[in-house]
């Protein structure tokens, strides 16, 4: 039987230029499961694009949100940081940085949202939902998740009551999903955080990080997943509405090109190295989400512009395993060779 009756392959949710819904769409329609990363989307966004998903597939998906995040206003910090935006901005002929009007969605609105439009999942990173709201939403039929870059968080989760731990390992493109203590502290990788999940938790474990083809789908299985869910290797299918600049900075990039930084958002994140990375390596930063709103425009712009190297370019280590383009319905199905039934 498979998990929660869905099929093995996932499309990792991913928020930003991504969060598509003819690519949540074209994954599930294609016989994987696709997801929404609804995390920057308005609450009325995430209804639309919802629609939209269902418009086009009668087949289940997913809705992935952020876990509402501690942070402290800090004007100083983030005045300085629209410093170091500031000469970019006047290269990409933007007016200069300004202090952003609202940093994050509001958590509330964006779950409301998401419950109405009636996932077969729901999941959490960058935090535990909690007892009650995991209770809460597991009596209104949802399959609810939330994601682990060590051991301890899987535990917190599993105590929370959730229906199965995503380990997302250090190979990961985009953010860190952690929680627990510093995420410098939990960078590992995918091989060695899946079975020791598996081995701690008596709840299904999903694999993240790294996993780009059939060879990694079988290598994850072998761990002791109990599905994969893929982002990067999606990035770049006919279906994924990526700007111009990132796609070609992704089918140029080396192995090696791969970095954590927390440049444009405040918290650590996987994805090329590129000027704004380099230029403000080890710079302090105020707390996530303000850098992520500050950066904003200057990133919109960019990608419009065709400047990568003003671009968030997310991506995960195992970018160059598989980056051919076409269809995702052949991703989904080359995955899923690696996935013995
Ligand atoms: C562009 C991009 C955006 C992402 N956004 C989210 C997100 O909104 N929520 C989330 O839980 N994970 C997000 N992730 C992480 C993925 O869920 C997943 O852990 C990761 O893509 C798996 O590793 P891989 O990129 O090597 O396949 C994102 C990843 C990428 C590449």
């Amino acid at each position: 039987m498979s998990l929660f009756g869905l099929p093995p392959v996932w499309m990792a949710p991913m928020a930003g230029e991504a969060a598509s819904a003819a690519l949540v769409a074209a994954v599930s329609a294609g016989g994987g499961f696709g997801q929404l990363g609804a995390a920057y989307l308005p609450p009325g966004r995430i209804t639309e694009v919802a629609a939209d998903i269902r418009a086009r597939t009668a087949q289940p998906f997913g809705i992935n949100l952020f876990c509402p995040q501690a942070w402290a206003r800090d004007d100083a910090a983030l005045d300085a940081y629209l410093g170091h935006l500031a000469p970019w901005h006047a290269e990409l002929g933007l007016p200069a940085p300004a202090r952003p009007a609202q940093v994050e969605e509001d958590f509330e609105a964006q779950l409301q949202a998401t419950v109405a439009a009636r996932p077969a999942v729901i999941s959490f990173v960058m935090g535990d939902p909690g007892a009650a709201r995991v209770a809460a939403l597991k009596a209104q039929g949802f399959v609810v998740l939330g994601t682990a870059t060590q051991v301890s968080e899987g535990l917190a989760l599993q105590a929370s009551g959730v229906d199965g731990v995503i380990a997302q390992g250090f190979e990961a493109g985009g953010h860190r999903g952690g929680f627990l203590g510093t995420a410098e502290g939990a960078l590992i990788g995918t091989m060695a955080l899946v079975p020791q999940l598996v081995d701690a938790l008596d709840l299904p474990v999903i694999a993240a990080g790294g996993i780009a083809d059939a060879r990694g789908v079988a290598a994850a299985q072998a761990l002791g997943a109990s599905a994969v869910t893929v982002g990067t290797a999606f990035l770049l299918v006919d279906e994924c509405p990526l700007s111009p600049a990132y796609r070609a900075a992704l089918l140029a990039a080396q192995d090696a090109d791969s970095t954590l930084t927390r440049a444009f958002s405040g918290r650590l994140a996987r994805g090329l190295a590129n000027r704004v990375t380099g230029a403000l390596d080890g710079a302090a930063l105020p707390a996530f989400p303000q850098p992520n709103a500050a950066s904003r425009p200057m990133r919109q712009a960019a990608a419009k512009a065709g400047r990568a190297e003003f671009i968030s370019l997310w991506a995960g280590q195992a970018l160059p395993v598989q980056r051919a383009p076409g269809a995702a319905a052949a991703l989904v199905a080359a995955l899923t060779q690696g996935w013995r039934a």
